[in-house]
């Protein structure tokens, strides 16, 4: 017979039989939109489109300053309703066939650049246990910076670490995750001197032969004692596939990139930490984007539109991190570095970048929603690092004998889950643990700090949450389970959700895990319609949706935040990969998922909490058509 619980549990799964109508969770003006949004994909052979212009947004100054902002989240929020996906079939604009012809070159080279050639890291390998990199310190002294560590560092986050071949195609994988495998991050070092006699520099790194290309040399380094790390976005290689849902993506792979970079850096005993004070123009500079890229126009087109527009291919600049030794007294005068930026364009830079692809198509709406959530310069928050805190530990035997550089190294999407796998309850709260923000923490205090790796990177408290789907955990009931990753958040996500929901702890539950048991019953099918009917939803030990605090961050700090709960959610997702490959399965992000019918599920109404990003943990099916090769060195080939 069924329980209270499993019956509310079964209710809430009948609203997703009901007739479509009823569910259709987007409105009939949205849809007209989007119907006239796609119909109207149109050649231009000019970067200005022949329809009325929308124009750009500019900064606003003084009193004018509420309402600009009123309009910069208006725009903030027409992206994100319009880049829905929709239960049961209804996806947001983009291309309907790929144009295999134009898919953009995957790996950005600055043509006559000269290269710094790193060295391939050997084994044996000097990196630590993965339990140990998140317990009570650093594990190792800090390395010094040179072109060896600089190497280990790129190495193990953001190289490439297979190829795969098919009788059909052959294609590189790397160690940071993408949505479509499209890699639209693009790194760049800004280097301090280096022994024996490298001057600071800043190069783009390319992960194709893992090596350097020098951008500029630098009169002094920019900051004292430590290395930046720049990542910035090119949205049409994203765009190319995925149409206007592709901001979101990009946004979720800076995460994933700024995760990894930090992984790395804490195996070399290095800490790191978001330069996020700096504006959007101040990374524009640091970069060199106006110096390297054509202008975009003066108004972008008011439709999708198709053409020749290089612009388009200039990147989009998202963040800095800062590393430095692990415990160091570092102190970063903001105003300092932004006179040395500003400074940047008086230097030579080198290399042109070659072109990615013959055609593009302007998804008209990234390219306003990238102008919408430009940073302004934030003084007030100045440069600070959190505490470390090591993440709660049940045992070190949950985990793998493995390295941090075997984890990175070795971690995959799953294409299939294999739908049999029981993971130990011990297993999934280890798992957990390791996805809270603040790491262990004394019996009154809470979670919500970002103290623990690698999110103590994200300058901000956490603003991500995780609805968790359990299918497979031995002695855990199925159904719903909720982790409260900043429990000032408990009380308005307890009453913003159903109000049947049971927010039980759950057997064996660690003490300091903030988990709840929303609704017992079997969620498989649940699970798989949410993520756009995708199987590995339902096939793993568990799944799960991110619930972003969404529309109070906006107002509170600004449209900025925007991306950046996307990057928090992709910190998140890379913590699950890393997690899921340590305790020997594996994991996928799923970002095609019916973004209103997990709110409706939830019982979430308005804007207040948004479902970002969704993920799945379970024992993989390997294809064993497709052959592994070695990273390096690959094939000649581009992809
Ligand atoms: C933001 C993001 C969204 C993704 N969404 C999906 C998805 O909806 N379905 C899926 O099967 N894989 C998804 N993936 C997995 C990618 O396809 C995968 O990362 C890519 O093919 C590269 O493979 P790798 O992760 O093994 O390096 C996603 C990955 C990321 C980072």
């Amino acid at each position: 017979m069924l329980n209270n619980a499993t019956h509310h549990l079964s209710r809430i799964l009948l609203l997703l039989q009901l007739p479509k109508k009823k569910h259709q969770t987007i409105t009939p003006t949205t849809r007209r939109r989007r119907r006239r949004r796609r119909r109207s994909l149109t050649s231009s052979s000019s970067s200005s489109s022949a329809s009325p212009p929308m124009q750009m947004q500019t900064p606003s100054t003084g009193e004018q300053q509420d309402d600009d902002d009123n309009n910069i989240k208006k725009s903030i929020y027409h992206y994100h309703t319009v880049t829905k996906h929709s239960y049961p079939s209804s996806y947001a604009p983009g291309p309907h066939n790929l144009d295999w012809s134009n898919q953009p070159n995957p790996f950005l080279r600055f043509l006559s650049s000269p290269s710094i050639s790193l060295p391939h890291p050997s084994s044996p390998s000097p990196s630590p246990h993965y339990p140990l990199l998140f317990s009570s310190s650093f594990p190792s002294p800090p390395l010094p910076f040179s072109i060896l560590s600089l190497s280990y560092l790129l190495f193990h986050s953001l190289s490439l670490s297979a190829w795969k071949s098919t009788s059909f195609s052959t294609w590189s994988l790397r160690v940071n995750p993408s949505s479509g495998n499209l890699h639209p991050t693009e790194s760049h070092l800004i280097s301090p001197s280096l022994p024996p006699s490298h001057p600071p520099f800043i190069a783009h790194y390319s992960p194709k032969d893992h090596s350097l290309q020098l951008r500029s040399f630098l009169p002094s380094p920019l900051v004292p004692n430590s290395l930046l790390l720049a990542f910035s976005s090119v949205l049409w290689r994203e765009a190319w596939k995925y149409g206007e849902r592709a901001f979101r993506y990009c946004n979720h792979d800076v995460g994933h990139a700024i995760a990894a970079a930090a992984i790395s850096a804490a195996s070399l005993g290095w800490d790191s930490r978001l330069l996020d004070s700096l504006s959007h123009s101040d990374l524009d500079s640091l970069l060199a984007i106006k110096a390297t890229y054509p202008p975009p126009p003066p108004q972008f087109p008011d439709r999708p539109v198709r053409g020749r527009f290089p612009w388009i291919e200039a990147q989009h600049p998202d963040c800095v991190l800062a590393l430095f030794p692990f415990g160091s007294d570092v102190s970063i005068d903001y105003s300092a570095l932004r006179d040395a930026i500003s400074r940047l364009s008086d230097l030579e830079w080198l290399g042109k970048p070659a072109p990615l692809s013959k055609d593009h198509v302007c998804w008209d709406l990234i390219y306003k929603t990238a102008e919408a959530v430009k940073k302004p310069y934030t003084p007030s928050d100045g440069f600070s690092v959190n505490p470390f805190r090591p993440s709660g530990l049940i045992s070190k035997a949950l985990y793998k004998d493995f390295t941090v550089w075997d984890v990175v190294r070795k971690r995959r999407s799953a294409v299939d889950m294999d739908g049999v796998h029981v993971m130990e309850r011990d297993t999934f709260y280890q798992i957990l643990l390791h996805c809270l923000p603040s790491g262990e923490l004394g019996p009154e205090e809470k979670q919500g700090k970002q103290f623990a790796l690698p999110f103590r990177v994200l300058t901000w408290d956490a603003e991500v949450h995780a609805v968790l789907f359990v299918h497979s955990v031995a002695g855990l009931p199925r159904g719903l389970y909720f982790l409260v990753r900043n429990e000032d958040h408990f009380e308005s996500l307890k009453r913003a959700m159903r109000q049947e929901f049971e927010w039980d702890r759950p057997t064996g539950c660690p003490a300091g895990l903030p988990l709840y048991r929303l609704a017992k019953g079997d969620c498989q099918e649940l699970a798989k319609q949410l993520s756009c009917h995708q199987e590995i939803a339902s096939d793993g030990c568990f799944s799960l949706g991110m619930v972003a605090r969404f529309d109070p961050v906006l107002r509170e700090k600004g449209a900025w935040m925007y991306p950046r709960l996307f990057w928090e959610s992709g910190v998140l997702g890379q913590v699950l990969y890393l997690e899921a490959h340590a305790v020997g399965i594996s994991a996928t992000g799923i970002g095609c998922y019916f973004d209103d019918a997990v709110h409706q599920i939830l019982g979430l109404d308005g804007l207040e909490f948004q479902s970002l990003y969704h993920f799945t943990i379970g024992s993989p099916v390997l294809d064993k058509r497709i052959m592994s090769l070695p990273a390096y060195p690959g094939p000649d080939i581009d992809a």
